[in-house]
Parts: C-alpha cells; structure tokens; sequence
C-alpha cells in the first residue's frame, strides 16, 4: 500500500508511478563496511511501512547476496514493490571483476540468474550497469528488449551511459530511466543528461545522491571509515580533497541549521525541489537515517535557495574525481 502523503514520481513514460525517493541497497552487502541481513531487512520492511516503492540493486552488489536478500524482502510483499536491478558488471566467484559484458547470450544468462536469487518472475526495471565498449548496444538493447517480450522484464534502463548511447538505445526500445551518480557535488548530468531524458520523457534515477555520505557530514575522517570500505580508495575521500571537500560540508550544514533540516535532507530536497524528472535512490542500512532522508519530500526550497546550494557547490569547488581513474574509465560518457 502507498503512503497516502509521500509524493510519487513517473517512472518515464512506463504509466508506474514510484515514490519519490527510492531505496538504494547496495550497501547492505557490500561497498560500505560491516552489515547485518537482519537489520537490513528491518530497514527494508520499515521503507515500504514509509511509503517508499521503489528499491534498487544489481546483481554485482556482494556477487548476488544483495539480490538474495531483497529475495527475503519481497516474498509477500511482490506487488508492493517496484524492483529495479542490473546485469553488466561481471565478477567471479570470490568477487574478482571480470569485466562488462553485454552481448545478447549473456545479457539472457544474468536476467535468469537474476530472477532466480531474487525469487520473482519479473524484474520491473533491468539496468545495463555499465555499457560494454565491445558490444553495440542495439545488440545488448535487443536482447534486453527480448526479455520484455518474453514477460522476463517491464521496463528497461542505462546507466552510466553517454547522451548518444541512450538516443540509439531509445531508438531499439524505450529506455524508462537512466540511472547516474548524481549529487550536489557530482553536476555532470546537468550539462546534458538531465535535458535529454526530459526531452524522451525517460526518468532520471540518481544513485549515491549523498555523495556515499559525505555530504551528510557523517564520515568524520577517511581513517574512521572500515579497512575494507571502498571509500577509502575514492580521491574524494582522500588526502587534501577529503580536507577541501570537508569545508563545502561544513558550509551545507550552515546552511542546513537556518533552514531546521539535516544535511541529508537539503542534499535531496536540493534534487527533488530542482528536477521534476529525477528520483534519488539514497542508500541506507539505519531506520534513523531512513525516515530522515524520507522526511525530505516534505521540504521545499525556493528558487534562491536552490541557487546558494548551486553556488556552494560549484564543480570547479569540489576536489577530486567521483571514481578512481579505472573506474571512471569505464563510466562510457
Ligand atoms: N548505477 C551505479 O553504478 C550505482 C553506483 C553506486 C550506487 N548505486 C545505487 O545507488 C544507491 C545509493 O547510492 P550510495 O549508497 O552509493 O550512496 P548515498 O546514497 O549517497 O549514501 C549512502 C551512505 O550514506 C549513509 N547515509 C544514508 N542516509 C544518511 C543520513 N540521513 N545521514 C547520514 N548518513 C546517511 C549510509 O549509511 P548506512 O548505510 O550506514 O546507513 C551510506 O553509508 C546504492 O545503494 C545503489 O543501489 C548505483
């Protein structure tokens, strides 16, 4: 059931409607340190009890244990639920990274190993996680599009993929959403992107909208983060940037005090108040942080606002790449 007062959001031109913010799970398996199934489970039957719908994982996350969990999550609970997951991103047995792929045998082979951990028919949204350089991707669109006709599959997505990329894959099958880092310090998709999904009427999903939590003024230091958080390798958290970017935080929390919110909460009302088209999907283990960062949809900011917040973070004030040069290699824009 939906929460009668959480604002909902078109998911592109598919006629679903999802709440407002989404629920990134990522971190429930991997990426962010320690984590407990049982108290993610909490957090997850708490976000449906919140009025959140919409709940994004991929099969990479913890090599398919982040998709075994939400399997727990959904048994009764499937037609409550807009599920969105990936496939592209392919990794080994103890987690090796293998590469991405997107040709058509396996794009079939990931759907399948997908449904089966998550224990459901149909996956509403399939990510390509990452667009294979080797791969055309009318090819892997075909195949993608292959899975709606076989009833594998609702509605289909990009991410991380370039503004020419997603207009030739639009032309294979409508593309529902797009999924991008997308963030006060992370502007990229306003060159373009954002434009452009607005204009094919494509939704625009906005992972790590926290900024993997800096912006929430909540990593204290790059040392307090656990010895296998990957964090810890991103030049953002590093060295003089993390010192740099701590002063942007520190600003955002001025800002966020007069205002009577949390840092958190101006991070995604700043998306949420500037693009009708965009649903951030922050990512939480905690109930605290949860029903904070839900309590967002409720605070509005006015067009001067808006523009501080611009301002305080202009790109050329953030220090440091959102990924480290491999990674950002293979972002395909
Ligand atoms: N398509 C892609 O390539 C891609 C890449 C990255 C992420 N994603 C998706 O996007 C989702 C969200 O991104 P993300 O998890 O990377 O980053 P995020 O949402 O920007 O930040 C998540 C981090 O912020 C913390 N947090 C959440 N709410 C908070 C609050 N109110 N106050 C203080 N800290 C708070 C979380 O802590 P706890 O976990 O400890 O609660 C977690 O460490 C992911 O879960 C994943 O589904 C997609």
């Amino acid at each position: 059931m939906d929460h009668p007062s959480l604002d909902h959001r078109p998911l592109g031109r598919s006629g679903v409607t999802v709440s407002a913010i989404g629920l990134g799970c990522m971190g429930m398996s991997e990426f962010y340190g320690p984590s407990d199934d049982n108290q993610s489970l909490e957090t997850l039957a708490a976000a449906l009890d919140l009025g959140i719908t919409f709940f994004d994982t991929a099969d990479m996350y913890g090599v398919g244990a982040n998709e075994r969990l939400l399997g727990r999550f959904l048994k009764g609970r499937r037609d409550r639920v807009v599920l969105a997951t990936k496939f592209g991103n392919v990794r080994g047995p103890k987690g090796e990274r293998l590469g991405v792929c997107g040709t058509p045998d396996y794009v079939k082979s990931a759907c399948d190993a997908s449904l089966d951990r998550l224990g459901i028919d149909t996956i509403d949204l399939y990510y390509q996680h990452r667009v294979d350089p080797n791969t055309p991707i009318e090819e892997t669109v075909g195949a993608m599009k292959a899975l709606v006709e076989a009833g594998k599959v609702r509605f289909l997505g990009l991410s991380e993929c370039s503004v020419e990329t997603l207009r030739r894959a639009h032309k294979v099958h409508p593309i529902t959403a797009v999924q991008t880092e997308y963030s006060l310090w992370s502007r990229e998709p306003e060159q373009e992107m954002l434009e452009v999904c607005r204009e094919l009427g494509i939704a625009f999903v906005a992972y790590s909208p926290l900024g993997r939590s800096f912006l929430t003024g909540a990593v204290s230091s790059p040392d307090a983060l656990a010895s296998d958080d990957f964090r810890r390798a991103n030049p953002r958290f590093s060295g003089e940037a993390f010192a740099q970017n701590h002063k942007l935080v520190e600003a955002l929390a001025d800002f966020a005090t007069a205002k009577g919110a949390t840092n958190a909460q101006i991070a995604l009302a700043w998306i949420l108040n500037k693009q009708e088209h965009v649903i951030p999907i922050p990512g939480t283990r905690r109930i605290k942080y949860l029903t904070e960062n839900v309590a967002a949809t409720f605070i509005r900011l006015t067009p001067a606002e808006l523009a501080t917040l611009d301002g305080l973070f202009a790109p050329a004030a953030v220090a440091g790449t959102r990924y480290a040069a491999p990674a950002m290699a293979g972002l395909g824009l």
